[in-house]
C-alpha cells in the first residue's frame, strides 16, 4: 500500500530491502566457493599452490559463506519484515536496525578475508577470531534489541507464531555464540578456547548441533510460518500444533549435541543421552514439516502453476527427509557406519541445499518484488527455471554423497577372515572420485540456479522503485 498521507507512518523496509539484496550476492559467492572446492576434492591441482586458495582455508570460507552470510542475511530480512507485518508496528530502533547491516557485512568481510589468510580458532562454525566474534556479540545484541522492541511495541495483542521461531533463533545464537567463544587471547587474531580437552569438544557441539537446531532451523521455520501461508493464501493448518511444535523443538535440541561426539573421550552415559534425544527430535520435527505442507490442504492446485509455492513445500520434503536422516544417524550402531563419510556431507546438504536454500529462494522471491513496489518478478518462468535447476542440483549433490558415504563405511571395515583390512584407504578415495564430479555437476546446477536469480532480482529491482508501505492506521485487537 503506497500512501502519500504525510501523518503516515511506514515500515521500516530499507533494512529489509539491502539484507535481501545482500543474501542473494552471498549466496552466489558462497554456493561459488562450494563449487571450487566440491572441484578441488575432484582435482587437487585447483589449489594452484596458493596457500590462500587452499581447501583448507576455503572450506570455513564457504560455510560461514552460506550459513552466516547468505543463510544469516535472508534471516535478518525475513525476520525485520514478519516481525513489522505481524506486530503492525514500525521497527523499534530503526537507526539501530540499519547499523545491524552494516555490521553484519562487515562480520562478513571480515571472515572474506581473515579465512582464507588462515587466521582460524579451529572450532567448525566458530573458526572467526576473538576480534570479529566481538564484533558479532555486539551485533547480534543490537539485532535483539531491535526485535524485541519492536515486538514489545506491538499493536496486537497477539504475538504470531513466526516471531516465537525468530525469537528463539535469536536468543539462542547470543547464548551459543557468546559461551563457545570465550576465549583468552594472544595476540590480535590468535586466542586459545577458555576450555580445555573433552569439554571444548562438548562445548563446541553443544554450539554446532545447535547452530543447525536454530540458526538453520528455528530462524527458517518463523519464515515457513509466515511465507507458506502467505503464498497459500491460507491460514497455518493447525495454530495449536505450532505452539507444541515450537516448544517441544527448542527443549528437545539443546540436547542433542554430544551425537557429533559418538565413540570419543566423551563418557559413553552423554553420547547416549545425545541419541535419545535426537531421535525425540524426530517428532517435533515432523509435526512442523506437517502443519506446513498441509497449509496447503485444499489448495493443492496451486502447486502446479506457482513456483514459488513449490520452492516452499519442496523445501519442506527436504526438511522432512534431514529430519528423518539425522536421527536415524544418531544412533551409535548406524553412526559407526556414517561418521567421517560423505554420507554426512550428503546429510548436511540435503538439509542445506534443500531445505535452508529453497524455504529462503521461496520467501525472496515472494519478498523481492513487494520490496520493490512490485506484484511479481520480473520472470516467472526464470523462477521455475531455477526451481528446476535447484532440484536437480541437489539430487545429484546427495545422491552422489550418500553412494559414496556408504561405501566408504562399508570398505573401511571390511576385514579379510586372517584379520586384515580388505581395502586400504587409498582405495575408498579412488572409488569416491566418479561421485565427486557428480558432487561438482550438481553444485553447478545449484549455483546457476542462483545466479538466475540474481539476474531476476537485478531485473525486478531496476524496473521498479524503493516503496514505503504505511502502517495501517486501524488495527484489530487479537
Ligand atoms: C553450490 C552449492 C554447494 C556446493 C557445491 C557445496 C559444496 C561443499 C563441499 C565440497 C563441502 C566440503 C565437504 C567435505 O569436506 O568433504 C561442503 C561443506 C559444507 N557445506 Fe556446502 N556446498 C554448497 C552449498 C551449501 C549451502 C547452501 C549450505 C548451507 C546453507 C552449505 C553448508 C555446508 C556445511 C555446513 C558444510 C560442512 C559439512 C560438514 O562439516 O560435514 N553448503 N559444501
Ligand atoms: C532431527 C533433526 C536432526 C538430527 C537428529 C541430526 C543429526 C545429525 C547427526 C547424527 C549427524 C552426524 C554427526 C557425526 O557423525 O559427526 C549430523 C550432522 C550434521 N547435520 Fe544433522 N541432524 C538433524 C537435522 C539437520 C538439519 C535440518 C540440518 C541442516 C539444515 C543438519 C545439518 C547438519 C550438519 C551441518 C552436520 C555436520 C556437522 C559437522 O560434523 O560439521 N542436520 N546431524
Amino acid at each position: 500500500m503506497d500512501s502519500s498521507n504525510n501523518n503516515a507512518v511506514y515500515y521500516d523496509d530499507s533494512v529489509v530491502r539491502q539484507f535481501s539484496i545482500m543474501a542473494v550476492v552471498w549466496g552466489v559467492v558462497g554456493m561459488a566457493v562450494g563449487v571450487l572446492i566440491a572441484s578441488q576434492l575432484a582435482w587437487p591441482e585447483l589449489n594452484f599452490g596458493i596457500p590462500w586458495l587452499s581447501y583448507g582455508r576455503l572450506r570455513p570460507l564457504h560455510t560461514n559463506a552460506v550459513i552466516f552470510a547468505f543463510g544469516g542475511s535472508a534471516l535478518f530480512a525475513t525476520s525485520y519484515y514478519v516481525v513489522q507485518r505481524t506486530c503492525q508496528t514500525r521497527l523499534f530502533m530503526p537507526k539501530l536496525a540499519s547499523l545491524t547491516f552494516w555490521a553484519w557485512q562487515l562480520v562478513i568481510l571480515s571472515a572474506v578475508v581473515s579465512l582464507p589468510l588462515g587466521y582460524t580458532q579451529g572450532k567448525e562454525y566458530a573458526e572467526l577470531e576473538w576480534p570479529i566474534d566481538l564484533l558479532i556479540a555486539v551485533t547480534w545484541v543490537s539485532y535483539a534489541i531491535v526485535f524485541f522492541g519492536t515486538v514489545g511495541i506491538r499493536k496486537v495483542r497477539h504475538i504470531y507464531v513466526a516471531n516465537w521461531f525468530f525469537g528463539a533463533f535469536i536468543i539462542a545464537v547470543a547464548l551459543l555464540h557468546i559461551v563457545n567463544s570465550v576465549a583468552i587471547p594472544a595476540g590480535w587474531m590468535k586466542s586459545y578456547s577458555a576450555y580445555a580437552g573433552v569439554q571444548d569438544a562438548m562445548v563446541q557441539w553443544w554450539y554446532g548441533h545447535n547452530a543447525v537446531g536454530f540458526f538453520l532451523t528455528a530462524g527458517f521455520l518463523g519464515m515457513m510460518y509466515y511465507f507458506i501461508p502467505k503464498q497459500a493464501g491460507r491460514p497455518v493448518y493447525s495454530y495449536r500444533l505450532s505452539i507444541v511444535h515450537f516448544w517441544a523443538l527448542i527443549f528437545t535440541y539443546m540436547w542433542a549435541g554430544p551425537h557429533h561426539l559418538h565413540f570419543t573421550a566423551l563418557p559413553d552415559w552423554t553420547q547416549s543421552v545425545g541419541m535419545v534425544f535426537s531421535l525425540i527430535l524426530l517428532a517435533p520435527s515432523w509435526g512442523g514439516m506437517i502443519n506446513g505442507v498441509m497449509t496447503l490442504s485444499g489448495a493443492w492446485h496451486k502447486l502446479r502453476d506457482d513456483p514459488i509455492l513449490r520452492f516452499l513445500i519442496v523445501s519442506l520434503s527436504f526438511y522432512g527427509m534431514s529430519t528423518f536422516e539425522g536421527p536415524m544417524m544418531s544412533i551409535k550402531t548406524v553412526n559407526a557406519l556414517s561418521h567421517y563419510t560423505d554420507w554426512t556431507v550428503g546429510h548436511v546438504h540435503s538439509g542445506a541445499l534443500g531445505w535452508v536454500g529453497l524455504i529462503t529462494m521461496g520467501s525472496l522471491y515472494y519478498l523481492i518484488p513487494r520490496l520493490f513496489g512490485k506484484t511479481k518478478m520480473h520472470s516467472v518462468g526464470a523462477i521455475e527455471l531455477h526451481f528446476w535447476m535447484s532440484t536437480i542440483g541437489i539430487v545429484l549433490y546427495i545422491a552422489a554423497m550418500w553412494i559414496a558415504g556408504v561405501m566408504q563405511g562399508l570398505m573401511w571395515r571390511a576385514v579379510n577372515p586372517d584379520g586384515t583390512l580388505t581395502y586400504t584407504f587409498v582405495e575408498s578415495v579412488k572409488a569416491t572420485y566418479p561421485f565427486y564430479v557428480i558432487r561438482v555437476a550438481g553444485g553447478l546446477l545449484y549455483l546457476g540456479g542462483m545466479l538466475v536469480m540474481l539476474w531476476n532480482t537485478w531485473k525486478t529491482a531496476i524496473s521498479g522503485r524503493s516503496v514505503k508501505v504505511a502502517v495501517p492506521a486501524v488495527v484489530a485487537h487479537a
